[in-house]
């Protein structure tokens, strides 16, 4: 199969970025495409001991000749697309793909960050406005890339929307002043502006991606969607209300970005232990010393507002749930080099709640507070595996953890991700 889907099995950050990096060079993608989410996201690629970290752009990007694609449904903030692309260039020049933006995509407006900063409490959200950018969307009240490519069209969205979000934020407000942010000529300037100069970066273009996708199906060129936060993140199908606001599961690649649904592989991708961001139910999660130690070994600490993350074991009920909402062909397992030294390690395999044992992941959260989890206990290592590049360079008992994932699953593991670099992988 020459098409390539990148999903996150748990709450994200399970190191995707890394992934599509390497499985863009490996399976000669000529086209990566982002079909969700926002500058919520934040994927990391370390290329030749240098970190790239992208909210917005495709991880792809970094491939000169290639195509990356920003689909419709993924929400901009032209500000941060802007500064990326400035970052970008100031690290690698013009060696880098090229940029296909959809005119179909949602603006996130400053009225939608205003908005989610006043009501972030909820659900710990990144606040970059992604939220009330996709409420606005189903509300069809959004601004898209295609309203503001005039300046007059795009002046008179932006004059209707304020009318109303200044009405709105002062009701959501505590403080009477926070609608007074909201500065018409500011916002129409500040935007135009932005576009104009994302417009005329010669490397970018705007169309209708679904034709760009169409087109290229039929010629055979080979087209990888890289999913943003992950499955249990997930509007539908995630631990709702404590989920992003759009679908990084498989359904999301189609609704997102126009392509048909033809020769797809999917591969869930999947944390060696687990982590989450923001609030919401965690039911492995280490609230001790080993929770410490996994954040501080495992770097976890939000690539996009620097938080915390919480840190736990491997949970394999959600892995299993995953597969069946997204339909996984294979899997990747990352950092397993951060459980080097930690004996016994431990797998959730399975929950009791009322009584009933279940080895399927709920996303219930009233059922989720009163789980008993049934763990598996492994033997750790204590070797560096950093240096692992084949099967056989790993310890019995890293083969043994990566078995177990495979028999619950019944799903195999293609890759294991045991360091940061593009390529500290073992390839099966
Ligand atoms: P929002 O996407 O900013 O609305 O945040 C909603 C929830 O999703 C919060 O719990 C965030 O921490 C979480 N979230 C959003 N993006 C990511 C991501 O890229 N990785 C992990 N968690 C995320």
């Amino acid at each position: 199969m020459k098409n390539i889907a990148i999903i996150g099995s748990q709450w994200g950050d399970e190191g995707k970025g890394k992934m599509v990096d390497y499985l863009t060079q490996k399976k000669g993608i000529d086209i990566v495409v982002r079909y969700q989410g926002g500058n919520n996201a934040g994927h990391t690629v370390v290329v030749e001991g240098k970190k790239h970290a992208f909210h917005l752009l495709p991880s792809g990007i970094l491939y000169k000749g290639k195509t990356c694609v920003i689909g419709n449904g993924v929400v901009i903030n032209p500000a941060i697309l802007l500064e990326e692309l400035k970052n970008l260039e100031s690290q690698v020049g013009e060696k880098h793909a090229q940029l296909l933006i959809s005119s179909k995509v949602h603006l996130i407006m400053p009225w939608h960050i205003i908005r989610d900063s006043i009501n972030s409490g909820k659900v710990g959200s990144t606040k970059r406005g992604i939220g009330p950018t996709y409420m606005d969307y189903v509300g069809r009240q959004g601004i898209r890339l295609i309203d503001a490519l005039d300046k007059k069209r795009f002046t008179q969205r932006i004059r209707e929307e304020l009318i109303w979000n200044k009405k709105l934020i002062k009701l959501m407000s505590k403080h009477a002043d926070t609608a007074k942010e909201l500065n018409e000529k500011k916002i129409i300037n500040d935007y135009w502006q932005d576009l104009s100069a994302i417009r005329k970066n010669p490397l970018v273009k705007i169309s209708d991606v679904s034709q760009f996708l169409s087109q290229s199906q039929e010629k055979g060129k080979n087209i990888l969607f890289e999913g943003a936060q992950a499955t249990l993140l997930d509007i539908a199908h995630g631990t709702y209300p404590f989920v992003t606001s759009s679908n990084p599961t498989i359904g999301g690649i189609y609704t997102g970005s126009g392509f048909r649904p033809r020769n797809l592989r999917v591969y869930g991708v999947v944390k060696a232990y687990t982590t989450r961001v923001g609030k919401g139910p965690f039911p492995t999660e280490l609230k001790d010393s080993l929770g410490k130690q996994l954040r501080k070994v495992g770097n976890e600490f939000g690539t996009t507002t620097g938080r915390p993350r919480r840190c736990g074991w491997l949970d394999l009920t959600i892995i299993k749930y995953a597969k069946l909402i997204n339909g996984f062909d294979a899997l990747v397992l990352t950092k397993l080099d951060i459980l080097s030294g930690i004996n016994p390690l431990k797998i959730a395999v399975g929950y009791e709640i009322d009584g009933q044992k279940t080895d399927i992941f709920t996303t219930d959260f009233q059922k989720l507070k009163k789980v008993k989890i049934i763990y598996d206990e492994l033997p750790g290592w204590k070797e560096d595996i950093t240096k692992a590049r084949k099967w056989s360079d790993l310890p019995k008992n890293a083969q043994r953890y990566i078995q177990k994932v495979e028999d619950f699953t019944n799903l195999p593991v293609e890759l294991i991700g045991v360091g940061p670099g593009r390529k500290e992988i073992v390839s099966r």
